[in-house]
């Protein structure tokens, strides 16, 4: 149990546990394209198909999202590490696309990874902030579903496969 004041503390320790699906979510503004390594990804729901990122206020990506009509979640694939270490804060600015094979979505100009599990562009409809973070939810107007294996999972600091467990019959 952990005091009230200890919360915070207790909950950054415990949230470590958290396996999380690794993203990398893209965005577009006055041409120039930015890219960040997030796991607070969550499809919010179908009807309509609604998908919501939360995102750090102090990350430069934040000011591309506030402005931005659309942005673009990427779901990576376990051979995908060297993306989210590049666009989770190894480098800066444009240097984030010179890791990976990236493709331009011809409507919107997003930078997309068409060798990620998936990819989904999303029409940015509503921004909420709470504490440190910004909550943006999107309209998803186009799914891919690439050719890839399995997923990058990010869990205590570490990058992991994720692979099924065995089943007894
Ligand atoms: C695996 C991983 C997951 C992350 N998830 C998030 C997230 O969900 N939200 C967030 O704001 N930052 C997240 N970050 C941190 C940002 O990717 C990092 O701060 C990035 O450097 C921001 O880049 P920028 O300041 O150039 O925009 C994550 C980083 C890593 C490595």
């Amino acid at each position: 149990m952990s005091e009230a004041s200890d919360i915070p503390t207790a909950m950054k320790h415990a949230l470590r546990r958290f396996a999380k699906s690794v993203s990398i979510v893209t965005s577009n503004h006055d041409g120039e394209d930015y890219a960040m390594a997030a796991t607070a990804v969550c499809e919010l729901c179908l009807d309509p198909p609604t998908i919501m990122v939360c995102i750090n206020r102090a990350a430069a990506f934040h000011r591309t999202m506030d402005i931005a009509d659309y942005f673009c979640i990427n779901v990576l694939d376990e051979a995908q590490q060297d993306v989210s270490v590049a666009c989770g804060g190894q480098l800066q600015g444009e240097e984030k696309f010179s890791v990976g094979r990236w493709e331009v979505h011809e409507r919107t100009g997003l930078r997309f990874l068409p060798d990620a599990l998936s990819s989904f562009i999303c029409h940015k409809q509503q921004a909420m902030v709470w504490g440190t973070h910004t909550m943006f939810v999107g309209i998803v107007k186009e799914v891919f579903e690439h050719e890839s294996s399995d997923p990058l999972v990010y869990l205590d600091g570490a990058y992991f496969s994720c692979k099924p467990l065995n089943v007894e019959d």
